[in-house]
């Protein structure tokens, strides 16, 4: 893909798997990529690929100022950011207010907290690209989903927002809203529940015009092109990779 080469990227939730998928195929394009997670176990598969890692919660104003600006002192200013960190809890209107301010810290605060440190060095570049993950969630109802699906909409909407405050300054922002993809999240979330994983994976395959579930790969890819100039005439738009699943 054109404009990736030596780029400097920064990948939040770099330790989770659709994360570590985006890092792998920038590291593959050329980028030097920086990421961020809660998580610090398995960090050395992020080492192994020369990306700097960073153990920091996206929620801590202050830990994620500290590490934006670290990363400009020993890497250089990012120009591409990809917001893939995220809480996944899964509630409806019984969802206590301790749960909704644990979703909304990370998934639409600590998104606006990275970015809001990250824009002065796009802005000094000259430009640049932000990716927000949304989700499938962000664009339909599911039962029981409703704290999920809300800052999955919501990070739609901010985009949006986004996307007209940053243009002047020629930095692009974008969805990107995966379908069902094969991941720990989705075995973690059968273990929980004590369903049966190749019975959910078949039926979750079934909602798919594709008939089955994305590989992380495949949404990797997808983060590459919105970051590269390739997509250099997107900006406040979703980029769907759902199998068809909002084609049904
Ligand atoms: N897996 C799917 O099927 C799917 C589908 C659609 C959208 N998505 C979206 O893709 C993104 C990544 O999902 P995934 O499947 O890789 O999940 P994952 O759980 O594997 O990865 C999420 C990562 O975010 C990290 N994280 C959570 N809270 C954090 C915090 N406060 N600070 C720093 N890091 C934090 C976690 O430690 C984890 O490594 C999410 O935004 C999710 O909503 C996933």
């Amino acid at each position: 893909m054109r404009g990736l080469k030596g780029k400097i990227a920064l990948v939040t939730g770099g330790l989770g798997d659709l994360g570590y998928a985006s890092i792998v195929r920038l590291v593959e394009e050329g980028c030097r990529v920086a990421s961020f997670d809660l998580k610090t176990d398995d960090a050395q598969k992020l080492s192994a690929l020369g990306v700097f890692h960073q153990a920091v919660d996206i929620a801590d104003e202050a830990a994620v100022k500290v590490a934006c600006a670290t990363i400009l002192e020993k890497i250089g200013p990012v120009t591409i950011l990809v917001n893939c960190a995220a809480r996944f809890i899964f509630r409806s209107v019984d969802a206590t207010p301790a749960e909704w301010n644990d979703i909304l810290s990370v998934n639409i605060i600590g998104t606006s907290l990275v970015t809001q440190n990250i824009l002065p060095q796009m802005k000094a570049s000259g430009g640049g690209s932000i990716i927000n993950f949304s989700s499938v969630s962000g664009f339909v109802g599911q039962a029981n989903f409703s704290t999920y699906n809300a800052t999955k909409f919501a990070l739609r909407g901010l985009t949006k927002c986004w996307a007209q405050d940053f243009a002047p300054h020629h930095i692009r922002v974008n969805t990107i809203c995966p379908g069902y993809i094969y991941t720990s999240a989705f075995t973690d979330s059968c273990q929980k529940l004590g369903l049966d994983i190749a019975e959910e994976d078949r039926r979750a395959s079934a909602m798919h015009l594709l008939g089955r579930q994305g590989q992380p790969a495949e949404v990797g890819a997808a983060v590459a092109f919105l970051a590269s100039d390739d997509a250099s005439f997107m900006t406040g738009s979703d980029l769907v990779v759902d199998g068809g699943y909002l084609a049904r």
